[in-house]
């Protein structure tokens, strides 16, 4: 039988990692996909059902920061590959509990370099370890300007800092012993299945039990917004065609004012839920600033673009109403993954 490449992604239980896993799974016969997740409350296996019975899918639960069974994981299955997206990742969460960040996103990382090291040291030819990372790592920009590859790193939340730590430990394992990595920082993803942590699924949830949509501040802080599936796209060429060693920014050529980018979802979720024009507008309410919120975040993606040929397929409006649309026809995803039902069903289907 011929050889499957190994293949590890990790945190493809997660809203990115599913998108990739899916991405791969589809895609590439002759690879076997490892997803290994510790599924936390944000790792949902119900947004892998259409995959899971693939016969070049595996699905392993563990805990990247557990090292003796990450090396036993790579000693067994030999990952040729591995694309690293397991992590904390909502930047409040970074706030009240910041030494959860510190364990899971720079020791978790530690741990996989280690092992991936460990098993391929002296025989790195065609392996490689991609690390994705975000464009916080580069702190906050003015009025103007953008986010480059060269951007010093500058970061202000735990969240960005223990990401940017993570980045220079995986740079560090190049410099040191070799390591062949590539990361990709990437700014706002949007798209079906993020958990209603983040702004998007958060206010959708929200206009649908009518309840407030808290904005921050003054709502006058600017995000750069990617379609999820466009980002996995990115993290596919980058994985198959990028330069070890290098660096690429991935965004979306498209900046939003939180408050403008509320309003436009509050006008399509009346429209689509037949409501009187400026029903869910009437929820904004301005609450107290996130502590460090960074103003403004904006990427130059023009080094993937004319290396790599990647760019966004679809427009906000596009991707937001697509986006809508799943939550609209997936409630039960969103009462599951707000009740915590889906751990019955990872009960049910693997024990
Ligand atoms: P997510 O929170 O939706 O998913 C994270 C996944 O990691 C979950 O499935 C969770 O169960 C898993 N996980 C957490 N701790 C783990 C551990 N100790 N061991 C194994 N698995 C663990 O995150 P996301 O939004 O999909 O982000 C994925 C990656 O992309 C992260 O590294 C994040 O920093 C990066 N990123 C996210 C965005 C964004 O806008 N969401 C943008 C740029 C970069
Ligand atoms: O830039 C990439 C990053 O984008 C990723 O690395 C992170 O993993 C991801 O969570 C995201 O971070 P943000 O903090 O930008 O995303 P969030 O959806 O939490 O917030 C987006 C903006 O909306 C931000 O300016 C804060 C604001 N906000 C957010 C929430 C949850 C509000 O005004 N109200 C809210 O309730």
């Amino acid at each position: 039988m011929k050889h499957k490449k190994s293949i590890l992604i990790t945190g493809g239980a997660g809203f990115i990692g599913s998108h990739v896993v899916r991405l791969f799974v589809n895609k590439y016969p002759d690879y076997h996909i490892f997803n290994l997740d510790l599924l936390t409350y944000a790792g949902n296996l119900e947004n892998l059902q259409d995959v899971e019975k693939s016969s070049n899918y595996s699905f392993l639960k563990a805990d990247i920061t557990n090292e003796p069974e990450i090396n036993k994981l790579f000693d067994l299955y030999r990952f040729e590959g591995v694309i690293h997206l397991a992590a904390e990742s909502h930047v409040d969460r970074s706030i009240s509990d910041p030494l959860a960040f510190v364990k899971t996103n720079v020791m978790g990382t530690m741990v996989l370099l280690n092992a991936f090291k460990k098993i391929w040291e002296g025989d790195f030819n065609g392996k490689r370890f991609y690390h994705i990372s975000t464009d916080e790592v580069y702190g906050t920009l003015g009025d103007t300007g953008l986010f480059s590859e060269t951007t010093p790193y500058d970061p202000n939340s735990p969240y960005s800092a223990s990401k940017a730590s993570s980045d220079h430990f995986v740079r560090a394992y190049g410099e040191t012993y070799k390591l062949p990595y590539i990361i990709s920082n990437c700014s706002n993803n949007y798209g079906e299945n993020q958990f209603p942590e983040k702004l998007i699924p958060l206010f959708i949830n929200n206009i649908l039990e009518n309840k407030m949509l808290p904005v921050y501040g003054d709502g006058n802080y600017t995000r750069d917004w990617l379609y999820v599936k466009d980002h996995a796209e990115a993290i596919d060429l980058v994985f198959h065609k990028g330069k070890n060693t290098a660096t690429y920014n991935i965004g979306g050529f498209n900046e939003w004012k939180n408050i403008d980018l509320v309003k436009l979802l509050c006008q399509q979720m009346d429209v689509k839920l037949s409501k009187p024009k400026g029903t869910s507008e009437k929820l904004i309410t301005f609450v107290k600033d996130r502590p460090g919120h960074d103003l403004r975040y904006a990427i130059d993606a023009s080094k993937i673009s004319q290396e790599l040929g990647w760019k966004p397929s679809v427009t906000f409006e596009e991707g937001l109403s697509k986006t809508i649309d799943w939550y609209l026809n997936n409630k039960d995803w969103l009462e599951n993954v707000t009740s915590g039902a889906y751990q019955t069903y990872y009960e049910k289907q693997y024990k």
